[in-house]
């Protein structure tokens, strides 16, 4: 299960915070956010992210233990990206997962890490979403080809995605899903 999963990721990956590049905080263009690493203290907001990366539209968000909710959650030895309010609450969070069965492969069949992110519903369209892509990117191209995603059809993120340089390759997960693949290098 996914129960205290960044304990276990800090714990069995005491160099994490360092290797996820996010060591040193970054200011975002709205001097009121700021990008960190995440620690053992957001997990519950972590979940809250990935309950609002299940649903399009106004459609009801899932339960915490809802399959789909605990499958994004991030494996371990990944750290989660946050962005929060200076002195404030924690507004974003970016990371990677493995979908089973993988949403892409590489040439040589190995899984590529998928995207998830999510913004509190208040704080979206001011360049959060943008500014926790551009820090995921930046670390990942350290050590991965590409990345995917999946998105449903009549989620605007796909614009977002677009933007940042993802390309639609084909169909996704479900019928109203398109995968969505990113050279990073
Ligand atoms: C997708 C998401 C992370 C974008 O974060 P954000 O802070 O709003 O993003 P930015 O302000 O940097 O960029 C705005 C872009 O986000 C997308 N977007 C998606 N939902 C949006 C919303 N409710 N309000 C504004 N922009 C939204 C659009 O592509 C928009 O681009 P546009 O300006 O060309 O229309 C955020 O809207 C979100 O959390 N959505 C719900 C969770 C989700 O769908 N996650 C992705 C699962 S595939």
């Amino acid at each position: 299960m996914h129960r205290d999963f960044l304990q276990t990721n800090l714990i069995e990956n005491p160099n994490a915070l360092a290797s996820s590049g996010c060591n040193n905080l970054r200011m975002a263009p709205d001097p009121a956010v700021r990008i960190r690493a995440a620690t053992a203290g957001d997990e519950a907001f972590i979940v809250e992210m990935a309950r609002h990366a299940c649903i399009i539209e106004d459609w009801p968000l899932p339960d915490s233990d809802d399959a789909e909710v605990l499958e994004l959650l991030p494996p371990p030895g990944v750290v989660p990206i946050i962005a929060e309010e200076i002195r404030g609450d924690p507004v974003g969070a970016v990371w990677t997962y493995f979908s089973d069965p993988p949403l892409r492969t590489d040439a040589n069949g190995k899984p590529l890490p998928e995207l998830c992110i999510g913004v509190a519903p208040g704080r979206r369209g001011s360049g959060i979403g943008g500014l926790l892509m551009d820090a995921l990117l930046a670390d990942l191209a350290q050590v991965c080809e590409s990345m995917c995603t999946n998105v449903h059809v009549r989620n605007p993120a796909q614009r977002l995605y677009e933007r940042k340089g993802f390309r639609v390759v084909g169909q996704g997960h479900g019928p109203l899903g398109l995968a969505m693949v990113k050279a990073l290098r």
